[in-house]
């Protein structure tokens, strides 16, 4: 069991502030675990990496690779070289979609995204379909809100080169069977991009298990700092597939021809074949310490503590009758602890503006998935509110509070 008195007691922010924050899909506090890892790096290791032969050089390789092997192991992929650092979601999956662009899409081929991608799984799909004279499809959700392989089959074809989606959706909070649509997307050939950008920090993941090719998420949502982000792939894949930065660490040789001007580059292994120039090293070695934090909870123990915190403000809501409609599925097993509403005729930003003066911080908007709420027909977006392993069900019944005196029930 989770003891939440004893986490929030490692947040500087929740003991130095009153705020009840349950914005923690846009990003999370940080423990002091972290943010001393962070602090003792810069006091006691600080120097570039790779680069020196000297004592600081080694000790800060050390703990930049270090990183890797603990995200590595966090969600079972095969070996450390398959996770590359980005600045965070967007990143890698911008890297991912031009990589893909110069050696596995081409002419004619078809990239499928769903209206559930935030922005960052589907603006990069449609640039590149836009330069490579790709077509995209895309997919909409039935009834059941939640994606699975059968909401592909008729979609997918021998000409299908991608299929991205979100494994869980920042909106609907809805968790997509990934698993069955990689079983779909590799009968044709094709690779499976997944956004964990809402699922790995909140449960589980084991990218072996799913038969993915491809996930992206971010530190900073994770416990971790901001400006660091990963991208794992297949290693086999991203053996294959080119870089789309070029400068230093990302090569073991660069040949110039100065008569003719031919250059020759070696390319480094991976996964630095991925992060060229100098990357984000103080970043990753917090999200080491947060990858750390989260593993001696346990994700599992996360996963079901945000749930009960679900469970708890649902049936809370229930209190409101009609004057609260709530996006996405209500069925309990396929939710993450994530929950989107609107109220009678509040305008959400009226919503969100309201509780914070009350010091309850939640999101209002389209949250980056515009397309969606104009399928769902919400020309104003929604509330977002968004748990994490410090939060409490005081905290949802002071959110219920508030929620009821705007209705002017109290
Ligand atoms: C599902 C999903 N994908 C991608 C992102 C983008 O994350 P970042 O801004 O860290 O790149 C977010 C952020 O809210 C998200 O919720």
């Amino acid at each position: 069991m989770i003891n939440i008195e004893h986490i929030r007691e490692d947040f500087p922010l929740l003991k130095n502030t009153k705020v009840i924050y349950l914005d923690n899909a846009a990003t999370t506090q940080k423990p002091i675990q972290v943010i001393e890892a962070i602090s003792e790096f810069y006091s006691k290791f600080n120097a570039n990496i790779h680069r020196g032969i000297y004592d600081l050089s080694e000790e800060a390789t050390e703990l930049y690779e270090e990183a890797h092997e603990e995200v590595a192991k966090f969600i079972k992929a095969r070996s450390w070289e398959e996770v590359i650092f980005t600045r965070n979601t967007t990143e890698a999956l911008n890297i991912l979609a031009l990589s893909l662009s110069k050696k596995f899409i081409d002419e004619g081929d078809e990239i499928i995204v769903t209206i559930m991608d935030h922005h960052s799984n589907l603006l990069p799909w449609f640039k590149v379909a836009e330069y490579t004279k790709t077509k995209v499809k895309v997919i909409k959700f039935s009834s059941r809100w939640r994606l699975t392989g059968s909401d592909f089959e008729n979609c997918i074809s021998e000409r299908t080169r991608v299929i991205a989606l979100p494994h869980i959706s920042n909106v609907l909070g809805v968790i997509n069977d990934v698993k069955s649509v990689a079983k779909v997307a590799h009968e044709v050939g094709a690779l499976l991009v997944v956004d964990g950008a809402q699922s790995v920090p909140h449960m589980p993941v084991d990218v072996r298990e799913l038969e993915i090719d491809f996930l992206a998420f971010s530190g900073h949502k994770m416990l971790g700092p901001t400006g660091i982000g990963v991208l794992w792939g297949r290693e086999d894949i991203l053996e294959d597939l080119p870089p789309v930065l070029y400068g230093g660490d990302m090569v073991k040789s660069v040949l110039l021809e100065l008569s003719t001007l031919k250059l020759s580059i070696e390319y480094n292994d991976l996964p630095w074949k991925f992060e060229a120039g100098t990357p984000n090293i103080a970043g990753g070695i917090g999200l080491c310490a947060a990858v750390k934090y989260l593993e001696r909870i346990g994700m599992n123990e996360v996963h079901r503590h945000e749930r009960d915190l679900l469970r708890y403000t649902l049936k809370r809501f229930s209190e409101l009758e009609d004057k609260v409609s709530i996006l996405g599925p209500l069925d309990m097993h396929k939710k993450s602890g994530l929950l989107s509403f609107n109220l009678s005729s509040y305008d959400p930003f009226v919503v969100a503006s309201w509780l914070a003066t009350d010091n309850i911080a939640v999101r209002a908007g389209f949250h980056c998935a515009q397309p969606l709420y104009k399928y769902l027909g919400l020309d104003n977006g929604s509330v977002r509110v968004s748990f994490y392993i410090y939060n409490t069900k005081s905290e949802v019944d002071a959110l219920v509070d508030s929620v009821k005196r705007l209705l002017g029930e109290k």
